[in-house]
């Protein structure tokens, strides 16, 4: 990779590959004093009425750029930061692997909650585990009442919801959701009639007394990819029906939709929902409703089989962080009788976790 200069032209060089950088694209880079605030990096210019802007004189030393415009502005840039940028080589998430898994995986991420815990070390490495497994599990979270505020707030904003800032999970009488019961839940994404759907559910086990009541989690990812190997009509016909989803109490109806299998613009796997108390297909043709029903059940099964499923028991202390886009989570039945299971809940969105995983790596520089 390197900028050479051609007639005042700025030459991006990769792999033999020339480009011409815009002028107005540097243009609008340029960091002095006088045109970039320092103190929250904001632009003191608006550079959309920028217009036929050219490069007067440009010089190269050593890594700094120096640019001559022809409305005035002389500016410095330092070459490897241009070039990073134009790279997307700081783009933090892309240096992180993600590793899909089913019930094989052997070690569960787990961090150690300690004394300093939020701007430390091992809270990067949490975040990136989290964008690696999809979940971690943080053990020794003090057991108090509502700590989980606290605990999301350290790394972003939690996300209120008609729930509340957060939610209390133990069975209650004539509950409003599911959750609130000692039934088994099968693996289901959370609130996919939210707009836009919760990124990021936390759970702190502050009691479990009871034998069963076990959490589940399965990557939806890893379903989505083994659907796509062995049942490719499946998986188009999940990756294209908009499904809506519905939830009703006496104070507010929600609704939204979304694809069970949603790709991005490079077909990559996006966000899966699955909640199959709350899904309405539109009507479609007979023949291709018979298709989704017939795709859904396929993925309904291996969602809910033992070989992509893990299966472990929250104790007071630990705390589940998972990605409500990418992973399923469930539990098993319990007996109320038993004794007192006691967790709670909430949710931040995926700007909150990036942005601390950004943050600490500034801090720390790692
Ligand atoms: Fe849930």
């Amino acid at each position: 990779m390197k900028i050479e200069l051609d007639n005042n032209k700025v030459i991006f060089n990769i792999n033999q590959n020339q480009t011409e950088i815009h002028p107005i694209w540097l243009r609008e880079r340029v960091g002095e004093e006088k045109f970039l605030d320092k103190n929250n990096n904001q632009r003191l210019f608006d550079p959309s009425f920028l217009d036929n802007i050219n490069i007067e004189s440009a010089h190269i030393k050593n890594d700094i750029l120096e640019l001559t415009f022809n409305d005035g502005v002389i500016s410095q840039f330092q070459i490897s930061k241009l070039a990073s940028e134009f790279l997307d080589s700081e783009n933090l998430l892309n240096t992180v692997k993600q590793k899909i898994w089913d019930s094989s995986l052997k070690n569960k991420p787990t961090f150690y909650f300690k004394e300093g815990f939020y701007e430390s070390k091992e809270m990067y490495e949490l975040l990136k585990s989290f964008y690696t497994y999809g979940f971690i599990i943080v053990k020794n979270v003090p057991i108090q009442n509502n700590y989980i505020v606290q605990f999301a707030n350290s790394i972003g904003s939690i996300r209120r919801t008609n729930f509340g800032e957060y939610f209390n999970v133990k069975s209650v009488p004539n509950p409003n959701d599911l959750a609130y019961t000692s039934l088994a839940l099968p693996p289901h994404t959370d609130n996919p009639y939210r707009k836009p759907v919760p990124c990021i559910q936390l759970l702190h086990c502050i009691e479990n007394e009871v034998n069963g009541g076990f959490s589940t989690l399965v990557d939806g990812f890893k379903v989505a990819s083994y659907l796509k190997d062995n049942n490719p009509d499946f998986f188009e016909i999940l990756t294209k029906i908009k499904v809506k989803f519905k939830f009703t109490d006496k104070d507010v109806i929600l609704e939204n939709d979304g694809q069970l299998i949603e790709l991005d613009e490079k077909k990559n796997l996006k966000q899966v929902r699955f909640n199959t108390r709350l899904d309405y297909v539109p009507i479609l043709k007979k023949e291709e409703l018979d298709l989704y029903y017939r795709a859904r059940r396929k993925i309904s099964a291996l969602y809910n089989s033992e070989k992509f499923r893990i299966e472990f028991k929250l104790i007071p202390g630990d705390l589940m962080m998972v990605d409500n886009h990418r992973l399923l989570h469930g539990r098993t039945v319990y007996d109320a009788n038993e004794g007192k299971r006691f967790l709670q809940g909430c949710y931040i969105d995926h700007d909150s976790s990036e942005g601390k995983l950004r943050h600490l790596k500034r801090k720390l520089n790692l």
